[in-house]
């Protein structure tokens, strides 16, 4: 399988109120239609990283950053943001990644159905049935019409993964999309979209500090290992195979 994410020595620090957090990647490969967990306790950076992967973060320095969605589409994107190409990181963003976050980020304003096409209009791409048949292999296809504020969490959360899906992406992230549920609503969810994601030969990272359910599920995880650097004050925090 080709190589979709590689990375090698990427670096991010980020200041809070006086302490440092610095994260730091030697070395990570993914490959296409993988499934792997970042797993680390909270505030390690799986968030950081995440939003690094969705090309929504700038890396403070990086050796090397590409990113191949497909086998005959591939970018420097170490290059992209050193040439600051916002627009085109974007693109490929908005193309080819899809992106659950914890609390759905869904738009309350929006039906159902109109969140799930958003990303769909935003590229063009006209009505598909696909969208519909995700929506009824997730459980959400009547509700389509309600408001999201009228769903339950659980069922926010399988229309938040509906819409990142609807796009038909290479590429979906979800950072503790189950977290605020309860563990067997969670366990049920992720086992729909590990299915799903498996069909569509989709690549997927998810963000977790649930280790039970990682193991659980037999994904290849990604660990943090911590270490306070001791003059300065600053967190330095690794992910690594
Ligand atoms: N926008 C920001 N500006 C400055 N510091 C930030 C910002 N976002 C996160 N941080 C800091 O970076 C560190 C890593 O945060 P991050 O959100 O990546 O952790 P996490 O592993 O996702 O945590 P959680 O499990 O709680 O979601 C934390 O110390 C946090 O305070
Ligand atoms: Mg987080």
């Amino acid at each position: 399988m080709p190589v979709v994410y590689s990375l090698k020595n990427v670096v991010k620090s980020r200041l809070v109120e006086g302490a440092g957090f610095r994260l730091s990647i030697p070395s990570i490969e993914i490959n296409a239609q993988e499934n792997v967990a970042l797993v680390g306790h909270s505030g390690c950076g799986k968030s950081t990283l995440l939003d690094m992967l969705a090309l929504a973060l700038h890396p403070d320095s990086a050796e090397h950053f590409s990113l191949t969605p497909k086998e005959d589409e591939s970018y420097s994107i170490d290059t992209l943001w050193q040439k600051k190409k916002q627009n085109v990181l974007a693109k490929i963003r908005k193309q080819h990644i899809g992106y659950v976050l914890q609390q759905g980020g869904l738009l309350p304003y929006l039906t159902v159905r109109e969140n799930i096409e958003l990303p769909r209009k935003l590229m063009d791409m006209p009505e598909d049935d696909s969208t519909r048949s995700i929506a009824r292999v997730m459980g959400i296809h009547r509700q389509l019409d309600k408001l999201p504020g009228l769903l339950s969490a659980g069922e926010r959360q399988r229309v938040a993964f509906t819409r990142a899906l609807s796009h038909r992406p290479t590429i979906l992230l979800a950072d503790e999309p189950t977290a605020s549920l309860d563990p067997i609503t969670a366990r049920k969810i992720m086992a729909v979209v590990m299915e799903l994601v498996k069909g569509l030969k989709i690549t997927m990272i998810t963000a977790s500090h649930d280790w039970a359910h990682v193991y659980k599920m037999d994904l290849r995880s990604l660990h943090q290992e911590a270490e306070v650097v001791e003059n300065g004050n600053v967190y330095q925090s690794t992910f690594r195979d």
